[in-house]
């Protein structure tokens, strides 16, 4: 029988016996069967069209021709590893660095995000001769061991967790909900002192900082744009303290902040990581990823003495299709259409933000929002539940939205970049209509909340949620602004 040639409960049957049970389904008590995708469309197995807000690795679009004519070409010819000369892997890293300040001349090319990152650990460790690590609260850097020792939103979720005594976990600048928020006078100075306290306690301790490890934007996190000015500061302390600044771009580069190629650009010239971590959106699907770094960096790595081999990292297929990613960037001025999109999507929103109490702050950049919902303005009660009855109701329009942050409670927005202004009306008016419905339905929600509880949604990383605040008390009626605009 060939693939997708089964019942929809037949297919479900199959995956409770054979697939992990830890391994969620996005709206498990009615999944979805995905059976082909174009664009910013996915289809189930009846041809129903759903409109994908969330899926960041069909960067270009799903299965763009160009991407998969590429890779189909290569793959009749020849697919082989990295000890070979190759001339796709190297006019691949040769396209990667003319994206990137000159300083990050060396790629490692390998196959996941979670790859990509441990490797930026070895690389750090290396280099810097340290142990220590710093991270952010709620971040999340991939699901092998290494990292999540260093991704709080997963080690959070385990009680029985012997917390890993290298690893010290910062405040995450966010500036709506977090410790400094957009009202004090300089959030990003605030917030790089926390990261200098640490480094403090860390030496006063007898340990050493490798490196200080941040996603560009948080994302798991919670769509959390820092301030401008913050990774300068962060990483003149940590430099001062030997260590490393290492940025994962896994979930925001490639042009989806609009304005620039990779998301730490946001932060301005004067900020270059030391390590820069790709994946995701790098192969539009095909599992590849990379590791940029410097010469100094690299070249401490080397003397390590270890040769460092990954059987498909840049093999020639992957190359062919990074390459076409990059070319479909530029061809369609996808990085043009996020800035354009992704700003018409934001007024949209803001004027939801004016029409319904619910919607606290909208914030982000290019194709990468945020909408987060709280029940009361001032005192920022995440609305939960009703994030989630959004997210049921927008599937039940076939739109796929999803939402995240420690809460829950951020509506995510990142989708595939040929996204269309028509694609934001339509999911913003779906929005609307929900939002305006959710006054009444908040009347029957309180009774209904056990079992929406019962039903919630596994988002892309598993979370699941916070269980006290499913069970948190009615919403006030507070309905003052308290959100401010960030300056980036
Ligand atoms: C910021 C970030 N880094 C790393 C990873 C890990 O990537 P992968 O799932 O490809 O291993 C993820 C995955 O969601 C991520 O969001």
């Amino acid at each position: 029988m060939s693939a997708g040639s089964l019942d929809k409960t037949a297919t479900i049957d199959l995956r409770r016996r054979h697939i992990g049970p830890s391994c969620k389904i996005f709206f498990s008590h009615d999944p979805i069967k995905i059976v082909q995708a174009k664009g910013q469309y996915m289809y189930d197995e009846i041809g129903q069209r759903y409109l994908d807000c969330i899926n960041n690795v069909a960067h270009v679009g799903h299965c763009h021709p160009d991407v998969v004519k590429a890779g189909a070409q290569q793959m009749e010819l020849l697919n082989t590893n990295s000890r070979f000369l190759h001339d796709n892997l190297v006019l691949y890293a040769q396209r990667l660095q003319a994206t990137l300040p000159d300083k990050l001349s060396v790629c490692y090319f390998v196959n996941s995000g979670s790859e990509a990152n441990d490797l930026a650990l070895r690389l750090a460790r290396h280099y810097t001769g340290h142990k220590d690590i710093i991270t952010l609260e709620n971040a999340y850097h991939g699901h092998i061991s290494s990292l999540i020792d260093i991704s709080p939103y997963k080690f959070h979720q385990l009680s029985d967790t012997v917390h890993n005594q290298f690893v010290h976990v910062a405040p995450s600048p966010d500036v709506y909900r977090g410790k400094y928020r957009a009202d004090h006078p300089d959030p990003a100075t605030a917030y790089a002192d926390e990261v200098k306290e640490i480094i403090d306690k860390v030496h006063k301790k007898g340990g050493k900082v490798a490196a200080f490890i941040a996603e560009s934007l948080q994302s798991c996190g919670g769509q959390v744009i820092p301030p401008a000015g913050y990774f300068q500061r962060v990483a003149d302390h940590v430099h001062k303290a030997g260590g490393v600044f290492i940025a994962d771009e896994v979930q925001v580069g490639f042009g989806r902040v609009g304005t620039h190629f990779w998301a730490f650009q946001l932060q301005g010239e004067d900020f270059v990581p030391d390590i820069v971590t790709m994946g995701k959106p790098i192969g539009n699907g095909h599992p590849m990823s990379c590791v940029v770094t410097t010469k100094e960096v690299a070249e401490a790595f080397m003397s390590s003495g270890m040769e460092y081999f990954n059987t498909f990292g840049g093999n020639p297929v992957s190359c062919a299709i990074g390459l076409a990613v990059l070319d479909v960037i530029v061809k369609e001025d996808l990085q043009g259409n996020a800035q354009r999109v992704g700003r018409y999507l934001i007024n949209l929103l803001e004027q939801q933000k004016e029409k319904h109490p619910l919607v606290g702050d909208i914030r982000g950049c290019g194709l990468f929002v945020g909408v987060e919902l709280v029940r009361d303005r001032l005192k920022l009660t995440p609305a939960t539940a009703e994030a989630q009855e959004i997210l049921y109701k927008l599937k039940e329009q076939h739109i796929l939205l999803s939402a995240d942050g420690p809460y829950r409670n951020v509506l995510k927005f990142k989708p595939p970049m040929c996204f269309s202004t028509e694609d934001a009306d339509l999911v913003v008016e779906k929005m609307d209509h929900i939002l305006t419905d959710n006054c009444m339905f908040y009347q029957i929600f309180i009774s209904t909340l056990f079992v929406i509880y019962s039903k919630l949604p596994a988002d892309e990383n598993g979370l699941e949620c916070h269980s006290g605040l499913v069970h948190s008390k009615g919403r006030s009626q507070g309905v003052r602004q308290q959100t401010k605009h960030l300056k980036i």
